[in-house]
């Protein structure tokens, strides 16, 4: 039989270690199955011996790793009657709450940090019909009012503190065990309430007790440095930086990330705002692959530890990329100094501009 059965999405896929019945209506847009993709030239150029991969989550359906936990949160929500998602978002986590909610036939509300953003983002959730509403304030306010207005509001929290939600994300592990039929030796997320980190290290662990693999990996969380709370040991007020969606001051996973830090041997980093959009840089130039600022904090660390030899030569290591570069259009062109080259409709001028640009 030459056809493979249709790819239906992570629940179906992992319906025997996620907690759906046999006849829940499962709200799925076919995330998960993002590409495991080894990078070639950046290891080649920093003339490091080592085995690294980016997990391209930025190829869900909604262009970020928020999916897989979406997936769980409303197919859950809509099992338990609810007619209404809210979450707090510094953008992704609302774009895919539209998306599922939509999907689901029920309604969105999402509370963004006003002019703080990326537009790719706010678009998504207009255009799925969120109701959108802009805080004059940043995302851990956001939180907090979600958390104080669903106390008598019929409405579900799809922000990582529903359980749901991590239990969807950890699949992402085992995507990554399952294509290099180990665990990596070092994983680097970059941080911001770090439910991603405790969901992958969920994912991990499970696979290691059910003895699918003997190992574990390292978990590495770097943040921006404008938003590194873990780094300080003590939340912060107000965080920033131009990953805009790691700008958060006040991790809701806060305890669990600790715990993951302890039980892998791990640690937390920080990175720069140049040197997150340097890697995102990097990436795009020399593999070819786009993801948001954020994203490339992930990245921007490991560099970095492998250079020093923190993550020692020889080692297996997977970052994970957690959104798509088209997200932040913005801020990718801000960073391409030279811009494009306007030149009048006629042969000459434009052979003239090739001729000169060609290396
Ligand atoms: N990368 C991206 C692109 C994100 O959007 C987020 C979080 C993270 C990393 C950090 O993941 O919070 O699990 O540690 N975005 C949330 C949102 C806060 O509202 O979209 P985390």
């Amino acid at each position: 039989m030459p056809f493979r059965p249709r790819y239906t999405g992570l629940i179906d896929k992992y319906r025997d270690r996620l907690p759906v019945h046999d006849d829940t209506r499962i709200i799925s847009l076919g995330e998960g199955n993002t590409p495991l993709i080894r990078l070639n030239n950046i290891p080649r150029e920093c003339g490091r011996d080592i085995d690294l991969y980016v997990k391209y989550e930025g190829l869900n359906p909604t262009g970020s790793f928020k999916d897989r936990g979406m997936t769980m949160a409303v197919t859950k929500a809509v099992e338990d009657g609810c007619k209404a998602v809210i979450c707090a978002s510094t953008g992704n986590t609302s774009a895919s709450a539209a998306a599922y909610a939509a999907r689901a036939g029920i309604a969105a509300f999402v509370l963004i940090p006003e002019g703080k953003i990326a537009l790719g983002k706010l678009a998504q959730a207009m255009i799925h019909g969120a109701v959108v509403l802009q805080i004059r304030g940043n995302f851990d306010e956001g939180m907090r009012l979600v958390k104080e207005v669903a106390q008598n509001t019929p409405v579900t929290i799809v922000n990582s503190i529903n359980p749901f939600r991590l239990q969807g994300q950890k699949t992402a592990a085992f995507e990554i065990i399952e294509e290099l039929e180990r665990a990596p030796d070092f994983h680097c997320l970059p941080v911001g309430n770090a439910g991603n980190i405790s969901a992958h290290w969920m994912g991990y662990s499970e696979y290691l007790e059910h003895g699918i693999v003997n190992n574990r990996p390292r978990m590495i969380g770097y943040q921006a440095s404008g938003a590194a709370p873990f780094l300080r040991g003590a939340m912060i007020d107000n965080p920033d930086t131009v990953a805009t969606a790691i700008r958060i001051g006040h991790p809701q996973s806060w305890e669990l990330a600790w715990k993951v830090r302890e039980g892998s041997d791990g640690w937390f980093d920080e990175c720069s705002d140049e040197e997150i959009l340097a890697a995102q840089k990097l990436l795009t130039e020399k593999e070819g692959i786009f993801c948001e600022p954020a994203s490339a904090t992930s990245l921007a660390g490991a560099l970095r530890d492998i250079d020093s030899g923190k993550i020692p030569a020889g080692s297996s290591v997977v970052c994970t990329l957690t959104g798509h570069g088209l997200k932040d259009p913005d801020t990718a062109i801000r960073q391409c100094a030279g811009g494009v080259i306007s030149v009048d409709a006629a042969l000459g001028p434009v052979r003239d501009a090739i001729v000169e640009n060609l290396a």
